[in-house]
């Protein structure tokens, strides 16, 4: 059986790729996600305001020594002794990718333009793959055009193309107007890839002390559809690799993605969740499950379900909406 899959010009071995997560922050996680058969590996982000906040740092501790006397700066810490959180992110990467046989993709996160972008450099002198740029944005600025929403996206990939030659990938949220456009333009500006979606951390409301709650809700298999949609809508219409990330828990569900046209499926809550195990089981699952449909391959059943060789293409769009909301019927038990 011919799992191999190709993701942002890496040849990988499997489309069964752990997701940016916690599980990257030590070796021993990431040591059994390879042993359970992962075919590359996504590092947490390291983010635009951590980076800042060191520079901050970093800045104020070398002012505090210009401005005190010789002898009392000694006493002083000098801000090469701190370790930085951009320093400690390059020695994880370091660290994963002398313990690790599969490509490790460094993430960068980040919304501005700025000096955060030259960062990737830095990765990927340490040995990073690839690397993903995960544009987390709430466009909460409503004097902000959508046009300049979207035009930051191309100018962060644009300036990080220039700086690095190591292919990169760009992980976006669904809240763009026109995804289908922005993907495009996110192709022609250099991106090898695009991974969707992120999911937002929704802020939640705890009725008891009035207060706003931060609990991280883990996804369920109901989530894959949105990203299903859009992998089925871009297979064959761009030709940047595609990453299918939210709710892929089963080995159901990461098979709908690969039908709908995903390069990769990236796994992170049911890693989470159910430990290394799972990654085995939703790679024994598939295997299975191409043997009884005769697929010899990842390639040949890649995007035969997308919106192009679906037998119902306008599935994805519109097309069923009226048909879907009319037909539905309330539960008889509970209405008469
Ligand atoms: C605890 C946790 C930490 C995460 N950290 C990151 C991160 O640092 N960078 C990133 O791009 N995505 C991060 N994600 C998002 C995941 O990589 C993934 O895209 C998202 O959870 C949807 O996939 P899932 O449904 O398989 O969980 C994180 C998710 C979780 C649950």
């Amino acid at each position: 059986m011919d799992l191999s899959t190709q993701y942002l010009g890496l040849a990988l071995k499997s489309p069964f790729v752990p997701s940016s997560s916690p599980l990257s922050k030590r070796l021993d996680p990431a040591r059994q996600l390879e042993d359970a058969g992962a075919a590359a590996i996504v590092m947490y982000s390291l983010f635009e305001e951590a980076i800042e906040a060191d520079e901050r740092l970093a800045a104020q501790l070398a002012l505090q020594q210009d401005i005190g006397s010789a002898e009392a700066s000694s006493y002083l810490p000098m801000h090469q002794e701190f370790p930085s959180q951009r320093d400690e992110y390059l020695e994880q990467l370091r660290r994963l990718k002398a313990a690790l046989d599969i490509p490790v993709i460094a993430s960068l996160n980040g919304t501005t333009r700025g000096g955060w972008v030259r960062h990737a450099r830095a990765i990927e002198a340490a040995g990073a793959d690839a690397l993903e740029l995960n544009i987390y944005y709430i466009a909460a600025d409503f004097t902000e055009p959508p046009a300049a929403v979207e035009q930051r996206v191309i100018d962060i990939l644009t300036e990080t193309v220039a700086q690095v030659s190591l292919p990169i990938g760009v992980k976006l949220s669904p809240y763009y107007s026109a995804l289908g456009h922005l993907v495009t333009r996110i192709e022609a500006a250099g991106a090898a890839g695009v991974a969707l979606f992120n999911r937002f951390y929704q802020p939640d409301i705890d009725t008891g002390n009035l207060d706003v709650s931060q609990v991280m809700h883990l996804s369920g298999s109901k989530d894959a559809l949105l990203a299903m949609r859009w992998m089925a809508l871009l297979r064959g219409r761009v030709n940047l690799s595609l990453a299918a990330t939210g709710g892929v828990h089963t080995a159901e569900d990461a098979l709908k993605m690969l039908l709908c046209g995903a390069d990769v499926t990236y796994l992170c809550s049911t890693l989470l969740l159910n430990g290394p195990g799972q990654l085995s089981r939703i790679h024994d699952g598939v295997v299975d499950w191409m043997e009884r449909h005769e697929y010899a391959s990842v390639g040949d059943l890649r995007g035969s379900l997308s919106q192009q060789h679906s037998p119902d293409p306008a599935a994805f769009e519109r097309g069923n909406y009226l048909q879907m909301l009319s037909n539905y019927e309330p539960p008889k038990s509970v209405w008469r």
